[in-house]
């Protein structure tokens, strides 16, 4: 019998809750550990779902059952929160994007190395079907020499108003959508 994953999520904000949704969609295969929020009122709206919430990040790192840590909290946040989590021997999934500096992505990157873990990003927009059709169309070579690309996105909620929009947390639409676009 093959091993139910045990996953828990570090963020219940607007993805975080998305993890969880679709974590408990797929029993048999995984299984949702629990969340942390750094927010005790996000802690007991997951409580309020029946989701186990943990009372901190190290109560979460220290659940030996826990094998996968997705994280989604405000992308200055990543760096740290993943490297802890690889150190704790957890297979790390982080948001995109997946940092604010090549710098700090070198240093998650050393975390994983050292670690020995897995570390990867939630590049989801990769699956979506314009982009699948788009990239098919380019293999394919029906189009000749591509030396031109226009992708346009108005964000689901809008241009973001709120720690997305500043610098030190979020980086604005460039790395909100633009990490989309250039993956
Ligand atoms: N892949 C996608 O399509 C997609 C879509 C939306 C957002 N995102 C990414 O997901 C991440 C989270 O975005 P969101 O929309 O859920 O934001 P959000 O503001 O809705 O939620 C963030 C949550 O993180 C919590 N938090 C902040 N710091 C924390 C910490 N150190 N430890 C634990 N919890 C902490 C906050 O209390 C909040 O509840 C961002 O990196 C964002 O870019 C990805």
């Amino acid at each position: 019998m093959s091993k139910v994953v045990r996953v828990a999520v570090v963020g219940y904000g607007g993805m975080g809750g998305w993890h969880t949704k679709r974590l408990q969609e797929i029993p048999g295969v995984v299984e949702l550990a629990g969340v942390y929020d750094i927010k005790p009122e996000r802690n007991e709206a997951a409580e309020a779902v029946g989701i186990h919430a943990y009372a901190s990040f190290e109560e979460l790192l220290a659940d030996k059952t826990v094998d996968i840590v997705t994280v989604a909290i405000p992308n200055d946040q990543h760096e740290p929160v993943c490297i802890r989590a690889l150190e704790a021997g957890k297979l790390v999934i982080s948001e995109k994007p997946v940092t604010m500096s090549t710098a700090s992505l070198e240093r998650m990157i050393a975390a994983a190395n050292r670690t020995g873990s897995v570390f990867t990003v939630h590049q989801n927009r990769r699956w979506d079907e314009d982009f699948r059709i788009a990239k098919q169309i380019y293999e394919s070579k029906q189009l000749g020499r591509v030396f031109a690309i226009e992708s346009r996105v108005h964000g689901s909620r809008g241009i973001p108003g709120d720690w997305r929009n500043t610098k030190a947390q979020g980086g604005g639409m460039v790395l909100e959508w633009g990490v989309h676009m250039l993956d």
